[in-house]
């Protein structure tokens, strides 16, 4: 499943390719970024993304960009740092392939536990993280300081398990 180390589609979904992002992924997936978060990262640090102990992943659809995701490695814990799906192809199982991919690698390399932060009113994300395993602990106040609104601190702690492994998989294939 994982060719870390190569440019050719991690995974299949459909007609949708999911790849490594490249930096000639950059100027749509900041469009996309400017269209789905109301505090959009740059391009420069989308590229400098591309220098750090991360993965992210792009879903491609005949050379279109239409949904990415990274996660990043800090102290042993992976953190899933963005995630997007193009307006036109949500609810296509494009996000949550995206974010069993990132856990499967992460486990796949030895991390054991998973974390992000998500608008406390992001409903749609909060249930796509529910779904892959995430469980809310806590709340980070004021975390969106431009929208003045707080964070929920999701987990996953036990990524390595057999168990946490096969749900992930599961849900890869329903998803296709
Ligand atoms: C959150 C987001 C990435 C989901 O992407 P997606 O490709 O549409 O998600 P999927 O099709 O893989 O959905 C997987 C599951 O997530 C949940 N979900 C997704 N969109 C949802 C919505 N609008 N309402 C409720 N649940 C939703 C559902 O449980 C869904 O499973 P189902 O379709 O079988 O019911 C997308 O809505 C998006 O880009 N939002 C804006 C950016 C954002 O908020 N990113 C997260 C930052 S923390």
């Amino acid at each position: 499943m994982f060719l870390a180390d190569s440019n050719a589609a991690y995974y299949k979904l459909g007609e949708i390719s999911i790849v490594k992002m490249q930096e000639s992924h950059i100027p749509e997936i900041h469009k996309i970024e400017k269209v789905e978060f109301n505090d959009p990262w740059s391009e420069r640090l989308l590229r400098s993304e591309l220098k750090l102990d991360r993965l992210y992943l792009v879903a491609e659809l005949k050379g279109e960009v239409v949904g990415y995701g990274g996660v990043g490695f800090f102290a042993g814990e992976a953190h899933i740092l963005n995630l997007a799906t193009k307006s036109e192809f949500k609810r296509m199982g494009i996000g949550l392939s995206i974010t069993v991919l990132l856990l499967a690698y992460s486990s796949k390399i030895g991390i054991e536990s998973a974390t992000l932060e998500v608008r406390v009113s992001n409903d749609a994300a909060k249930h796509l993280y529910e779904k892959v395993g995430f469980v809310p602990v806590g709340i980070r106040p004021n975390y969106y300081v431009k929208e003045n609104e707080d964070a929920l601190i999701m987990w996953i702690h036990d990524l390595s398990s057999e168990a946490s492994m096969k749900t992930l998989i599961n849900l890869l294939e329903e998803a296709n």
